[in-house]
């Protein structure tokens, strides 16, 4: 048996799956048998983020809210995690999330902190759920990171929030719309927003800049400059807000973002018929000199010339801007 080819295989095969137990299962459990695991009660009670967002939770939506859990009490929270878990189990959630941040591939400039064995150590984590692929992003820095009603609004119908996302919808965690989460919704939301709350700098986003969107995403034909200015904007408002204001006021930057886009668009390119837009004049001007030779582009750079004229005329202090 020993000689034949699939006796080597048997053997080896049996040989590495009983190392994989020792190592992986024994080994561990051996070396932290001195700590305990924790229970959900006691995850509540030594994490204030978490019951941050219970409580923000209870006001944004107060009668879901009081049917299905009553007050936002450490107790009533402990009982929101265990059912959120639950409740991402049981839809697959793990399928496509994952929640380990690996110490490679610069992970921890994408989601924070690389994943510590000590956090695994509770009750929520059994079976830990690591996961084995990343259709979506990994979440377990999650929390903090988006606010609830974000949660709300994404897990009713994804591509409300993230166009062409390919995550599915969950509209039986509602009763019928985003902002009436039922117990179920409520709970899941209360999960995500524990992931990587248990950390010590939460939120961990503080300087995380996200990539500025495309304007023409939101607001078809806004200007090249206006673009600009929307981006640097929110860039330093990104950096200077701090802690549970910023996810406070998430919504409503967005909102006065938009707002600003319409302005800055307006300042820029003002009525076709006033004056010629001093952006395209004074890009035009250094090319004409170079390229004065050349005929057919002469009669247009002359046309535009006399524009940037006409606005240095029209600006008291000679500049075309
Ligand atoms: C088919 C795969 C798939 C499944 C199943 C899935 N998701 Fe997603 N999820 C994604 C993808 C892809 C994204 C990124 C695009 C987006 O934001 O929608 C995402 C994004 C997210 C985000 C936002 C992350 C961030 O901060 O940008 C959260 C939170 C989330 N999913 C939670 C869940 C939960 C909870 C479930 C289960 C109820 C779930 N997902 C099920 C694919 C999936």
């Amino acid at each position: 048996m020993f000689e034949s080819k699939s006796g080597i295989l048997l053997v080896g095969g049996l040989g590495f799956f009983a190392f994989a137990f020792l190592s992986n299962a024994l080994v561990p459990a051996l070396l932290y048998r001195h700590m305990p695991e924790q229970t959900t009660a006691q995850l509540v009670a030594s994490n204030s983020n978490l019951m941050y967002q219970f409580e923000n939770l209870s006001q944004r939506y107060p009668e879901s809210f009081a049917a299905h859990f009553g007050s936002p009490t450490p107790e009533n929270c402990a009982e929101a995690l265990e059912l959120g878990r639950r409740v991402y189990t049981g839809e697959g959630c793990w399928h496509c999330h994952s929640q380990f941040i690996r110490p490679v591939s610069r992970e921890a400039d994408r989601w924070g902190p690389v994943s510590k064995t000590y956090e695994y150590q509770n009750e929520l984590q059994r079976p830990v759920m690591f996961g084995t692929r990343r259709v979506g992003p990994d979440l377990s820095r999650e929390g903090g990171r988006r606010s609830n009603d974000w949660h709300a609004v994404h897990f009713f119908k994804p591509t409300l929030l993230s166009a062409d996302s390919p995550m599915p919808a969950y509209p039986w965690l509602f009763h019928g719309s985003p902002d009436k989460p039922n117990k179920r919704g409520l709970a899941l939301i209360t999960y995500v927003q524990w992931l990587g709350s248990w950390l010590e700098s939460y939120p961990l986003y503080e300087a995380y800049a996200p990539l500025p969107i495309p304007r023409s995403k939101i607001l078809p034909g806004a200007s090249r400059a206006g673009d600009q200015n929307v981006a640097t904007e929110s860039d330093s408002s990104e950096e200077t807000s701090t802690g549970g204001a910023a996810k406070e006021s998430e919504a409503k930057e967005s909102e006065a973002k938009e707002s600003e886009a319409k302005e800055s668009e307006a300042k820029v390119s003002p009525p076709e018929s006033s004056t010629p837009k001093s952006s395209e004049t004074t890009a035009s001007e250094p090319k004409s000199s170079a390229t004065g030779s050349n005929a057919t582009e002469s009669s247009a750079t002359e046309a535009k010339e006399s524009a940037a004229t006409k606005t240095a005329k029209d600006q008291p202090d000679g500049s075309s801007k």
